[in-house]
């Protein structure tokens, strides 16, 4: 039995894979590289010494879908792959609406045909919207800001309705807050595509030279120091958080949200402070207007993760830049520094999948 993570090359999918072949599950990746490098996948055996099937291919292929299900013994799914840049989504919605929301329509459609009806869902603490107050508790009311946040909270609608009409299906919805840092051997990553749009990677590619200096967007909110205050998390801590849900709906059936967050809130001049401590490097930044769709304050109630998962992030914000920083200074080009070698990349059967070695 397998554990299918689409989107398992990703940022978090990645470092997902990492902790379930640890823990010694059979996992099978299913991903397009839209948004993520082949490379990571070897860095994952790199790290795990596990071997595992990809699957190149997109979720919008219903008939390669079920391919993967036809050839492997799937139990559950965790489905990491999605476009998620905040800003790109407002110039290309029809395009996020198609690729996030059909690719999953077409991924459970193809999981009720072989009766897999065990998902964990990578939803978003963007579906809060802007909070009214902090910390967030799964029980807020629901918005979304963009047209990314919307697919997010659409999918989440999608899989309760799902849910209502067979209440075989089991489901976690878990909600991101934000995401930083890389696994302590420095091999995987988050490696964004151009310009980064989050805080911690654009600090990262300051502090290594790659860009000049980090534009802050505004300090004139009701904060500490004016400057936005988020809820960020160790992208480990994220990847443990996956297996806890995995657990869960392993072992009943239902639907349900939860927040991964550490319920503790830092504003960008602390994370700016926090990574020169860590990184011993100065990071230059100017101040600019705010960036609209911005929430002043957003950081989680992470008490209902740790009362129905066992979940609790542990992982220190020193530990978050050392690791970000780590990982950027190991890789200043990302995943591009080791050009996939394709005599590494063993081509079986039709092609549509290979097997890392
Ligand atoms: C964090 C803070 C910015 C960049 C978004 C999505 C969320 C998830 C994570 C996909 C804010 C400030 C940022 C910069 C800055 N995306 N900032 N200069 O906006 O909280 O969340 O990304 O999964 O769904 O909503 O994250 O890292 O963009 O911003 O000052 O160059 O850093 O204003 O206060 P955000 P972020």
């Amino acid at each position: 039995m397998a554990i299918l993570v689409t989107g398992g090359a990703g940022y978090i999918g990645s470092h997902t894979c990492v902790e379930l072949l640890n823990a010694g599950h059979e996992i099978v990746v299913l991903d397009n590289f839209i948004n993520s490098n082949p490379e990571s996948l070897n860095r994952i055996s790199e790290i795990t010494g596990c071997m595992f099937k990809t699957y190149s291919i997109d979720l919008l292929d219903k008939e390669k879908v079920d391919q993967v299900f036809e050839e492997n013994d799937i139990e559950a799914v965790i489905h990491f792959a999605g476009l998620k840049a905040v800003g790109e989504s407002l110039s290309i919605p029809l395009h996020y609406y198609h690729n996030n929301i059909t690719g999953t329509v077409v991924l459970c459609e193809v999981m009720k045909r072989h009766n897999v009806k065990k998902l964990v869902f990578s939803s978003s603490a963007t579906v809060y919207g802007i909070p009214k107050q902090c910390p967030i508790s799964e029980e807020f009311p629901l918005s979304a800001l963009n047209p990314y946040g919307r697919t997010k909270l659409m999918i989440e609608e999608i899989l309760r309705d799902l849910y209502v009409s067979d209440n075989a299906w089991s489901i976690a919805l878990l909600r991101y807050f934000n995401p930083i840092g890389a696994h302590k051997s420095g091999l995987i990553g988050e490696d964004p595509n151009g310009i980064p749009n989050n805080l911690m990677p654009y600090i990262t590619q300051v502090a290594v030279g790659k860009l000049k200096e980090l534009s802050v967007f505004g300090n004139q909110y009701p904060t500490k120091d004016g400057t936005g205050i988020r809820d960020y998390i160790h992208v480990v801590d994220l990847a443990v958080g996956h297996l806890r849900a995995l657990d869960k709906v392993s072992n009943s059936t239902g639907i349900d949200a939860f927040n991964l967050g550490t319920g503790k809130g830092y504003s960008v001049l602390e994370m700016v402070e926090a990574f020169e401590k860590a990184s011993l490097k100065k990071v230059h930044y100017k101040i600019v207007d705010e960036r609209h769709g911005d929430a002043a304050v957003s950081y989680a109630d992470p008490l209902k993760a740790k009362q129905e998962l066992g979940w609790v992030a542990e992982k220190s914000i020193e530990e978050m830049c050392e690791d970000s920083w780590k990982w950027q200074m190991k890789n200043p080009n990302g995943y591009k520094n080791r050009i996939v070698d394709e005599e590494n990349l063993h081509k079986v059967n039709s092609g549509d999948f290979f097997i890392l070695n």
